[in-house]
């Protein structure tokens, strides 16, 4: 009896516990900035004491034993209970010191970088991280419970057991060049006429990439795919050299306006209405820092809004449109 909690180490039990949650021994060490063969000796080790294998090899494939799976679920206790202290202690110091950890999806760098200077200078003690990521990044970020808050740009999956609230509209458009033959023509296109154009698209992973092929799919088109780019800046400057035709959220364009040298197309089935989200894992209640920083979010939220909603109302076809009227609360 105790022979664990007399023998095992709380490292060990955090390689073990990165083991079973990445199911590999590479990614484990790179996660934990340790070497392999630190990994494999802390996991020989470990097995050594609770005297069974923890884990076995299917193919190339690490899989946790029936005996591994138990203890698995032990670490996700110890280590969960170990963060509500760690979130406990951090309250009681208040807002005077601490950090924030924030993942957020490419189009988010237009306004959560500026939330924060914002809330760094109401809050000068607190350490701030920013990730800015692909959907999938982001979402395998949370599955690995790295961050505070995770900021997606659209609803999240319903398969995470997360907590999630919106709090801006996060509309997309197709966008062109100023000098593009289609917008100067200024008629209102078809999926059908997009489906003809270069289209200059984000990488696998992207949020918004999904949301362009989930579209053309449900119509039975395919888009005639010119150059994939994983930044939407690079895709405005590649719009702007007359590249091709791209989608985009419209927060990419809030800095220059409908005036600048992008414009929005008139599309069928567009905008494609979306909302920010910010989430935190279920079961991990966010320290007083990171409830902090969702409150300034869903000021920030109304904020966004507003402009969204007067950047929307000058676009050259926005009497077709009806602009979003509110920042969307609690889902
Ligand atoms: P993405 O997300 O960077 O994964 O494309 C952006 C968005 O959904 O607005």
């Amino acid at each position: 009896m105790y022979k664990l909690a007399r023998h095992a180490t709380l490292r060990q039990l955090q390689v073990f516990e990165a083991i079973g949650r990445l199911k590999s021994f590479t990614r484990t060490a790179e996660q934990l900035f340790l070497t392999q063969s630190t990994v494999s000796t802390q996991i020989k080790n470990l097995t050594e004491i609770v005297g069974v294998p923890l884990v076995e090899y299917v193919g190339k494939q690490v899989r946790l034993t029936e005996a591994g799976r138990h203890l698995y679920a032990a670490c996700q206790d110890v280590f969960r209970a170990l963060d509500n202290v760690d979130v406990a202690v951090a309250n009681l110091r208040g807002l005077t010191l601490g950090a924030l950890s924030v993942s957020a999806i490419t189009t988010a760098k237009y306004f959560v970088p500026e939330a924060l200077g914002r809330f760094s200078q109401a809050h000068p003690g607190i350490d701030i991280s920013l990730h800015v990521l692909n959907r999938e990044h982001v979402l395998q970020r949370l599955a690995n419970n790295e961050d505070d808050l995770y900021i997606l740009g659209h609803d999240p999956p319903t398969e995470l057991e997360i907590e999630s609230e919106a709090f801006a509209p996060n509309p997309l458009y197709v966008m062109a060049g100023r000098d593009h033959p289609l917008a100067k023509s200024g008629r209102r296109l078809t999926l059908k006429d997009l489906a003809e154009q270069p289209l200059i698209m984000r990488e696998p992973g992207s949020g918004i990439r999904a949301a362009v092929e989930r579209l053309f799919a449900a119509q039975g088109l395919q888009p005639k795919v010119r150059i994939v780019l994983s930044s939407n800046e690079a895709i405005k400057h590649a719009l702007i050299g007359q590249l091709g035709i791209s989608v985009l959220s419209l927060h990419s364009i809030l800095l220059e306006g409908a005036q600048g040298p992008i414009t929005v197309l008139d599309v069928e089935k567009f905008p494609l209405q979306r909302k920010w989200h910010v989430a935190h894992p279920k079961g991990k209640e966010p320290s007083i820092v990171a409830r902090a920083f969702l409150d300034s979010l869903r000021a920030e939220g109304q904020r966004l809004t507003q402009m969204l909603n007067e950047l929307t109302s000058s676009l050259p076809h926005s009497r077709s449109k009806k602009p979003a009227r509110r920042a969307p609360g609690r889902r």
